[in-house]
């Protein structure tokens, strides 16, 4: 399997001590996709592993009532780190199925102690029509793709929300299209002290008669 580890590249810490293939940016045109979407998906590129823990730490959660969900999870590297907690399940979506097919080797490896989660999946999709899981969920985005995409993940979001309400968190690093969010009626952007846009939707609490 090729590991588009560019010439030279020291690898990461996390890649040494879990002897994953995490590292790395991997421009799409490099890869097989097959999706209307991909001119506006964004490279291959992990998150910083701390970063990945201080959202999940941020947010008012016990990850054992969520699903962790990282929309565009390429390699798979934050889904290895939010398996240090046990959410209910921890789901990656990514629409390359060469850089699937990494990330489902990296869950295969990463076995490490510290593993509070043993529902791990890549799954090959494209997040533009992707169906979501029917329970309260996190999502992690890192700045995955264009304005297009976005704009049809929320209205999916908000459609199965209509369908079957439940608590989201929605953490979006390096948020360009923020704006789509911040209008969204229902999310409310919320105050978190990472580098990160963080959105919030809980059903509204029905009145006692
Ligand atoms: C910047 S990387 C983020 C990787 C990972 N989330 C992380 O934080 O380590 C963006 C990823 O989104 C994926 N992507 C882009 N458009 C997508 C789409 N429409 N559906 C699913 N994945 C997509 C890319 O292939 C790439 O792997």
């Amino acid at each position: 399997m090729r590991a588009w580890r560019a010439c030279g590249q020291t690898r990461s810490a996390f890649d040494q001590e879990f002897n994953t293939d995490t590292d790395g940016i991997v421009p799409l045109w490099k890869l097989q996709i097959e999706s209307p979407y991909r001119e506006q998906g964004v490279r291959y590129q992990a998150s910083n592993p701390d970063f990945i823990r201080a959202a999940i730490e941020t947010l008012p959660i016990q990850p054992e009532e969520f699903v962790y969900v990282d929309i565009g999870s390429g390699k798979g590297r934050t889904l290895l780190v939010a398996s240090e907690y046990p959410f209910r399940r921890v789901i990656g979506v990514e629409f390359s199925p060469e850089l699937n097919a990494v990330a489902a080797d990296n869950i295969r490896k990463y076995r490490g102690s510290k593993r509070k989660c043993d529902d791990v999946s890549s799954v090959r999709a494209d997040a533009a029509n992707w169906e979501f899981p029917a329970e309260n969920t996190m999502f992690f985005l890192y700045n995955p793709f264009g304005e297009d995409v976005l704009r049809r993940m929320l209205v999916n979001l908000e459609t199965s929300l209509a369908g079957n309400d439940r608590e989201i968190y929605m953490v979006y690093s390096h948020p360009i299209f923020a704006h789509l969010l911040d209008s969204s009626n229902f999310l409310d952007r919320i105050d978190a002290p990472i580098e990160a846009a963080v959105y919030r939707h809980v059903p509204p609490i029905t009145a006692i008669q």
